[in-house]
């Protein structure tokens, strides 16, 4: 961990208490002086961190900001997800970042979030809008042994995630819609976009890009996107802490994919289908340009669904757009 990262994590364990600067200085083996000046960056960053000659420092509130060092001390210990954090201000699409972080060989685990993309993209080939500071928009790089038709297991994975992560720092109760939707009362409030590099039998990375509405108000949407999107803060009426949500994400995503890893992916898929608004229910499912109709089923062991369609037979189904009809 940087220095921002341990200051900030001693801050946050002592809660409404002070941490003193000759403990924070003897902890992180820097002089006071040194600690004092890394207390002033950070208060430059937005900290708001009192500094009083007999206690020590204490931190008193957080910019909304997605600050790497921060995410970090937040996130604390986890077995893989996020032992790499990095923020980018702006960028194209954290997907392409992450793809050539790969390239480039680095571990699985490293995350990349932006506070804005500029050409943020959705699945079949749809834009992603992006806007600064107002949701998550961060891909993280995975390596999982698997074969390329079980990589619908970690968007599923990361589905389950998403919706833990969502309950516990929001309290809402969100619906899955196959593969790779959150809802909330019936409109998206999130999506993944899961993309990979593979062998014809093996995976050399997969790629899961997340894209969740945060803080936008209803008017902050385009007026095309208003009925069918939402965003956490329109949903609780309250802004959402997406520095909190971020981490909680991570963790989550952590220990999902360890189940995903360790062989364990039926335990995801059986929270998932808990969640899934589309099991049971009759749908169209847009593949190219033919649609499937039927009921949707299950999910097989790679994540796939089954469908049993009007004619009775029950088919596998990979990758879609997924209608509800009545
Ligand atoms: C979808 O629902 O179609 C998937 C949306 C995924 C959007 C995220 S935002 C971060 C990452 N970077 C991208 O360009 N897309 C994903």
């Amino acid at each position: 961990m940087t220095t921002d990262a341990q200051i900030l994590s001693a801050l946050r364990s002592a809660g409404e208490g002070a941490v003193s600067g000759a403990d924070l200085s003897q902890k992180l083996g820097i002089s006071r002086a040194a600690i004092w000046a890394r207390i002033e960056e950070l208060r430059k960053l937005g900290y708001e961190i009192e500094a009083s000659p007999h206690l020590g420092y204490r931190l008193l509130n957080d910019p909304d900001l997605l600050n790497a060092d921060d995410l970090l001390a937040r996130l604390g210990r986890t077995t893989v997800i996020g032992r790499d954090i990095r923020v980018f201000q702006q960028t194209n699409s954290t997907n392409d970042i992450v793809d050539k972080l790969a390239r480039d060989g680095v571990k699985e685990g490293a995350v990349v979030f932006a506070e804005a993309q500029t050409k943020g993209r959705g699945r079949l080939g749809r834009q992603w809008i992006s806007p600064a500071g107002k949701g998550l928009w961060f891909s993280v790089l995975l390596r999982p042994d698997l074969r390329p038709q079980e990589a619908t297991r970690i968007t599923i994975a990361g589905a389950t995630a998403l919706w833990r992560a969502i309950h516990e720092v929001a309290g809402l109760r969100a619906d899955v819609k196959w593969p790779n939707d959150i809802l909330m009362n019936g409109r998206k409030v999130a999506g993944i976009l899961t993309e990979m590099n593979a062998e014809l039998d093996h995976v050399k990375y997969v790629i899961l890009g997340v894209g969740l509405d945060v803080n936008q108000t209803a008017t902050d949407f385009p007026a095309e996107l208003r009925r069918v999107a939402t965003s956490l803060r329109v949903e609780t009426r309250r802004p959402v802490s997406r520095a909190e949500l971020a981490t909680a994400i991570l963790r989550e995503l952590d220990r999902d994919y360890r189940r995903v890893c360790q062989g364990a992916f039926a335990e995801v898929a059986d929270e998932w289908e808990e969640h899934c608004a589309t099991l049971g229910q009759q749908v169209g499912i847009n593949i190219g340009n033919r649609t499937l109709r039927g009921r949707a089923e299950a999910l097989d062991d790679d994540g796939a669904l089954l469908l049993r369609t009007e004619h009775g037979h029950l088919e596998r189904v990979i990758g879609g757009d997924v209608t509800l009809e009545k």
